[in-house]
């Protein structure tokens, strides 16, 4: 069972490993008077290559686990995990605010009417239900092409984000789209640590990630729910990890932290 010391009134946050950092950013900016107990799943990463129903699991017994520690709300900074699990806690928890993440789509399409949009997502993100329904809610605004990217959230996960066969695999990904796409949505919250990487590649088309949206939604439900911090500044971030036994862990949890 999932444990974290110190974290009565936090925000829980978590993800299968790093990816959920880029999120945590974006939600420390948005509300930094709050404090946050971010939860790496790094022990059972990748997700996106589980059956659902094994993230399921997994995801119960996270935020079962952010829950008896004290948390008041819960972010799933994870598209694989709102898409595999976030109906079912709602249902578990219907008091509490659990707010997930979903692929980008929506604005990436809008903004390119009639143009080619590339959403990259990890397998079971692009397999389940939820997005399935998100392409056909905006592949007539513009043509949608959605790229499971196998291996590329446990590659980012190890670090070393310039190595040259990280860029091989990205390559591999998404070099046949080089020049064909308008917009790029990174519909894994891994991915924004490799963008830079990623327009090297693809070039200068505008990329969407759902962190800021996300940021905005957690502030409107917890003024909803009247759970908002009454500061407005020096909320604290404790970083936990299903693998923290190596401390090297948490180091690279910070440092990705610093990079995002
Ligand atoms: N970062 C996660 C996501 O947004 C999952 C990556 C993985 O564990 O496969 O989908």
């Amino acid at each position: 069972m999932v444990r974290l010391e110190g974290c009565k009134g936090s925000v829980g946050v978590f993800d299968s490993g790093v990816g959920g950092i880029s999120v945590l950013k974006a939600l420390v900016r948005e509300l930094p008077g709050e404090d946050f107990a971010f939860y790496g799943d790094s022990a059972h990463n990748p997700y996106g290559e589980k059956r659902p129903e094994e993230v399921l699991a997994l995801s119960q017994d996270i935020v079962g686990g952010l829950l008896d520690s004290g948390c008041k709300a819960v972010v799933i900074a994870c598209n694989t995990a709102t898409s595999a699990a976030a109906a079912r806690l709602r249902e578990d928890y219907p008091k509490t605010p659990i707010i997930g993440v979903e692929p980008a789509l929506k604005p990436a399409a809008l903004s390119q009417p009639n143009g080619r949009v590339l959403v990259l997502a990890t397998p079971l993100t692009v397999r389940l239900d939820k997005f399935q329904r998100l392409l056909r809610t905006w592949e007539g605004e513009s043509h949608v092409i959605a790229v499971p990217c196998e291996g590329l959230a446990a590659r980012i996960e190890r670090g070393d984000l310039h190595a040259p066969d990280l860029y091989e695999l990205l390559e591999r990904l998404v070099g046949p789209y080089a020049g064909s796409v308008d917009a790029v949505v990174l519909g894994c919250t891994h991915y924004p640590f490799v963008r830079e990487q990623l327009e090297q590649i693809l070039g200068d088309v505008p990329f969407f990630d759902s962190a800021d949206g996300t940021a905005r939604q957690l502030r409107r439900r917890l003024a909803q729910s009247h759970l908002l911090s009454e500061r407005t500044s020096g909320g604290k971030v404790r970083f936990f990890s299903s693998s923290q036994d190596d401390p090297a862990e948490l180091e690279l949890y910070r440092s990705f932290f610093e990079l995002a």
